[in-house]
């Protein structure tokens, strides 16, 4: 899909990208680094972040990671800040999850992937406000889900972990936005291509699902690069507090059962 964005929109940015090396958050990076910003990405494989990064050319940094670690992340924000300045723009794209039974599931396993999520969106965020966002503003993008606006079953962990960061958004716009920084959420429905995706699904539930989206299709990663885009621009400049759902309606598509 071709951009409808001037190629310039972020000029003179700059961003860090959790999970920037891979999935919806390497095509945010990506579509970043095409409008103009300078892009720091983290994650804790460092060889798929440097390969991501080279594929994105001199605009992009590696700045290998691991969210949950506060110290790891602190380092990160420091090597971007000193190759490419301060950060101006945050994006939370970094996760885990699988599918589990909650009566299967081991305390381990529900704390790792709240760990990830909510905790690593907590630390990266704060890290940041120290560094940069307390004194210049700019914009945090929380990558969220729709799995906890009703219930998702399998998906105890993630949906507790995406309501926290949900919750993150909305207390962060608040008290960051007396100081010049948005805080904006964007809730993907199923995208193809995805870790996510490929964790979640399978060739047999396919249909299914697709059957049960409004939109009748999956989404893609340019479709959430491009909302992203939106989202931290000037065009969204009195948007705060507020997470975007793109997924074709397919949270609230389960009627859609009903219509044959
Ligand atoms: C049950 C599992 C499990 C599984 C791990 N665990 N996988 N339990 N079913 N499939 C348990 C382990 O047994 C362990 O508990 C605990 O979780 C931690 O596991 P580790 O492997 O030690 O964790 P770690 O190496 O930190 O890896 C984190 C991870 C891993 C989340 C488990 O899958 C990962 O790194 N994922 C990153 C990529 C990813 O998940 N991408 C998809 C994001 S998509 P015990 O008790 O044994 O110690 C997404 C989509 C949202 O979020 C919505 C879509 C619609
Ligand atoms: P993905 O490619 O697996 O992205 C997750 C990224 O997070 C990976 O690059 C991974 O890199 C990084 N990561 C995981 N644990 C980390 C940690 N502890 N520290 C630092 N980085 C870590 O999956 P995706 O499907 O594109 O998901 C991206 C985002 O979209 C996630 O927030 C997900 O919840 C959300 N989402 C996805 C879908 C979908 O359909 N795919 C739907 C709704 C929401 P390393 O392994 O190198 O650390």
């Amino acid at each position: 899909m071709a951009s409808i964005f001037r190629s310039d929109l972020l000029a003179g940015r700059v961003a860090l990208v959790t999970g920037g090396g891979s999935g919806i958050g390497r095509g945010i990076a990506e579509a970043f680094v095409a409008h103009g910003a300078r892009v720091g990405i983290v994650g804790r494989n460092a060889e798929r972040l440097e390969g991501a990064a080279a594929a994105m050319g001199g605009s992009c940094l590696a700045a290998p990671a691991d969210v949950r670690d506060p110290k790891a992340v602190e380092a990160a924000l420091d090597a971007v800040t000193a190759r490419f300045g301060p950060i101006d723009i945050v994006v939370n794209s970094a996760a885990g999850n699988f599918l589990a039974p909650a009566a299967a599931l081991s305390p381990n396993g529900f704390r790792t992937v709240m760990d990830i999520d909510a905790n690593g969106t907590f630390n990266v965020c704060r890290a940041a406000f120290d560094r940069s966002l307390r004194d210049r503003g700019g914009v945090v993008l929380n990558i969220s889900a729709t799995l906890h606006y009703a219930a998702t079953p399998l998906q105890i962990h993630a949906s507790a972990a995406k309501a926290a960061v949900d919750a993150i958004t909305r207390t962060l716009a608040v008290e960051w936005g007396p100081l010049g920084v948005r805080v904006v959420g964007l809730a993907p429905g199923p995208i193809e291509g995805t870790e996510g995706m490929s964790r979640l699904s399978s060739d047999e539930t396919r249909e299914r699902v697709i059957a049960a989206i409004p939109l009748r299709r999956f989404g893609r990663i340019d479709e959430m690069a491009a909302a992203a885009l939106f989202l931290v621009s000037e065009g969204a400049s009195y948007v705060s507090g507020e997470t975007l759902v793109a997924d074709g309606a397919a949270w609230l598509g389960t009627s859609a059962q009903w219509m044959g």
